[in-house]
């Protein structure tokens, strides 16, 4: 399948930087910005920044994310929040599985499956992450890696719901380092998904599925990264705090 016709998707992890104040800065400056794009634009920001995105964002091409959700609709669960609140005030992507939320706040595979089989129940589009350690990447288990990641996160996905995924493969070394994959590691490690997909869901379905490539991605090497076949835009950091860098990588990817 052209990836043209996947149409890539360019989104930005705000991970826990701006205020609601500074939300409503950034997309109002970013948004004239990639008005025109030929792709897809989403900001994934922090739980309190969702309200001033979305009024900030209305009516544009620019769609609003939340980086994680839980996977019980209400409840005791002190400082969680659940996918329907997200969906209830218009939020239309989650990140779920983010390689900093698996190192640092005790995500597994399993708990990562419970998070999107959530999201998906409640109609949000899913931004699952994957991505091998260093260690992992140096004993060449790579893909073996990725594919159990993503097989786990996908167990009870029909393939009805897999249009409402996305998948990012972020090698944990890469992200927040400076580091990039080449083209041809991230190529390779994406095509490889996509067989997996094509595996479970047949090749049809896996061919229509975005698989972005994310870590220290930017305005200088996004042009590289998704001009790859199997590359259909990123999941970006610290670049999409920047209106310039991050309408740069949508451009990138409206041409790639
Ligand atoms: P950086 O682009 O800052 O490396 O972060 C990548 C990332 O983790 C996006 O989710």
């Amino acid at each position: 399948m052209n990836k043209q016709l996947r149409g890539p998707v360019i989104a930005g992890n705000w991970k826990m930087n701006l205020s609601p104040a500074e939300t409503e800065a950034l997309i109002k400056e970013t948004k004239p910005l990639v008005a025109g794009a030929k792709c897809g634009v989403v900001f994934c920001v922090p739980f309190v920044d969702l309200q001033a995105a979305l009024e900030a964002a209305a009516g544009s091409n620019l769609k609003i994310g939340a980086q994680n959700c839980h996977w019980e609709a209400r409840g005791a669960f002190t400082g969680e929040v659940s996918a329907a609140m997200l969906k209830e005030i218009g939020v239309e992507y989650v990140i779920v599985g983010h390689s900093e939320r698996r190192t640092l706040f005790g995500d597994t595979n399993e708990t990562v499956a419970c998070r999107a089989r959530a999201a998906l129940d409640a109609g949000l589009t899913v931004i699952l992450c994957v991505g091998e350690s260093l260690e992992q990447r140096e004993r060449d288990i790579t893909m073996e890696v990725v594919r159990v990641q993503t097989k786990i996160a996908l167990a009870g996905v029909s393939k009805a719901e897999l249009a409402r995924v996305i998948i990012a493969y972020e090698p944990v070394w890469a992200i927040g380092t400076g580091l990039t994959a080449t083209a041809a590691q991230a190529n390779e490690v994406n095509r490889g998904i996509r067989g997996l997909l094509a595996e479970l869901y047949g090749q049809a379905a896996a061919d229509s599925v975005v698989i972005q490539y994310g870590g220290s991605m930017n305005a200088a090497n996004a042009a590289e990264l998704v001009a790859q076949p199997d590359v259909d835009g990123g999941l970006i950091g610290g670049a999409s705090l920047k209106a310039a860098d991050f309408a740069a990588i949508v451009k990138a990817a409206s041409e790639g």
